[in-house]
C-alpha cells in the first residue's frame, strides 16, 4: 500500500526515550508521516535520534520524510502530538505507582504544547496512561474526543497474539479485547472472543473460557506481560511503538478503525467521567464513537471495579 504523501502529516513526539524512539522508528519503517519532530528535555538526545533516523531514509518505506529535533513551538501546526515522556516502571513497580510524579510532568508538557497554539489531536502513552490522559484533557481544554490515551491497545495485541499461538491461527483473524485500565485491573472480554467470526467456545478445545486454566493463563500472561519483560530487559518499547504507529495511521488516514484506546467514559456501562480502555472508532477527528459491548455480569463487575480504581487515582492527582 502506498500513502498519499502530498498532504502534510506532521507528528511531534514528546519524549525520545525508548518508547518515543521505537515509535519514531515504526513511523519511518511504515512511511506513515512526512514530517516528524522529536522533542526532549535532553535536546542532544533528540538531535541524535533525529540524525540516526534520517540516515535510514534511503532505505525507508516512503520518502521524502522530514525528521528533525525541535521545541514545543513545533506543536503549533502539528496534526498529532504524542506524549511518551515520563518516568518508567522500575522492576516491581506498578504503573499506578508512577501517577504522582508523571502527573506533574504531564501538566508541564501539556501546558507547553497548548502555549504553542496547538489544535490537533493529543495522544498520551505515558503511564499510568488512563490517569494521565485525563490530566491532559483537563490541562489542555481540548475537546474530549481529541485527547486519547494508548489505553489497552497493546494489551489487546498481546491477548490476540497469545490466542493466535494457542489456536494456531493468524493473530489478525482473532477478534478479542482487553478493556479497562492499562494495568493490573484490566479485563479480558471473553464473551466476545471470536476466531474468524466463530465464538471460541464453539471453535473448539474450550467449553467454559472463564474457568479454563489455559485461558486463565493467557489472561494472566497478558496482564503481567510488562512485568515479565521489565524483569528481563528493563523496559518495554517495541510493542507500544508499533501500537502507537497503528493509532497514528488510524488518525492521520481517517481510517475509522476500531482500536482499544483510553477514552473518556460518559455513562457507558454506568461509568462516568473516567478514562478507560474501550474499543472505539478512531479517525482524523479522534474518537468518533465508543463501542458498548454486551458484557456479561462478571465482566461488567470487573470493568466497574477497574473504573473505581482509576477514578480514585485520577482524583488524587488532578490539577
Ligand atoms: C507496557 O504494557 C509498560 O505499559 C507498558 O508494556
Amino acid at each position: 500500500m502506498t500513502f498519499d504523501q502530498s498532504k502534510t502529516r506532521k507528528v511531534v513526539i514528546i519524549g525520545t526515550g525508548f518508547v518515543g524512539a521505537s515509535y519514531a522508528y515504526s513511523l519511518v519503517n511504515q512511511g506513515i508521516v512526512n514530517e516528524l519532530v522529536l522533542v526532549d528535555l535532553n535536546k542532544e538526545r533528540a538531535e541524535g535520534e533525529a540524525r540516526d533516523l534520517n540516515h535510514g531514509m534511503p532505505f525507508a518505506f516512503a520518502s521524502p520524510m522530514k525528521i528533525r529535533s525541535g521545541d514545543y513551538d513545533e506543536c503549533k501546526n502539528a496534526d498529532l502530538v504524542v506524549i511518551t515522556a515520563g518516568a518508567n516502571q522500575a522492576p516491581g513497580e506498578t504503573r499506578l505507582d508512577l501517577a504522582a510524579k508523571n502527573a506533574k510532568i504531564m501538566k508541564g508538557i501539556v501546558t507547553s504544547i497548548m502555549d504553542s497554539g496547538f489544535k490537533g489531536i493529543l495522544l498520551v502513552a505515558t503511564n499510568p496512561v488512563d490517569v494521565l490522559t485525563h490530566v491532559a484533557l483537563e490541562v489542555s481544554n481540548l475537546p474530549k474526543e481529541r485527547v486519547i490515551g494508548s489505553g489497552t491497545i497493546l494489551d489487546t495485541a498481546r491477548f490476540r497474539y497469545l490466542l493466535s499461538e494457542y489456536y494456531q491461527v493468524d493473530s489478525r483473524n482473532v477478534h478479542a479485547y482487553i478493556i479497562g485500565e492499562h494495568g493490573d485491573s484490566e479485563l479480558p472480554v471473553w464473551s466476545h472472543v471470536q476466531i474468524g467470526g466463530v465464538p471460541i467456545e464453539k471453535y473448539g478445545k474450550i467449553t467454559d473460557v472463564e474457568k479454563d486454566p489455559d485461558m486463565i493463563n493467557i489472561y494472566e500472561n497478558v496482564r503481567d506481560a510488562a512485568y515479565h519483560i521489565i524483569e528481563r530487559k528493563g523496559a518495554t518499547y517495541y510493542g507500544i511503538g508499533l501500537g502507537l504507529a497503528r493509532l497514528t495511521k488510524a488518525i492521520l488516514y481517517n481510517e475509522n478503525a476500531i482500536v482499544t484506546v483510553s477514552a473518556l467514559f460518559e455513562g457507558e456501562y454506568g461509568i462516568d467521567n473516567v478514562y478507560l480502555g474501550i474499543p472505539a472508532v478512531v479517525n482524523e477527528y479522534g474518537v468518533r464513537e465508543k463501542l458498548e459491548l454486551d458484557l456479561n455480569e462478571n465482566e461488567l463487575k470487573k470493568l466497574r471495579e477497574s473504573a473505581a480504581i482509576l477514578k480514585e487515582m485520577t482524583e488524587n492527582v488532578m490539577p
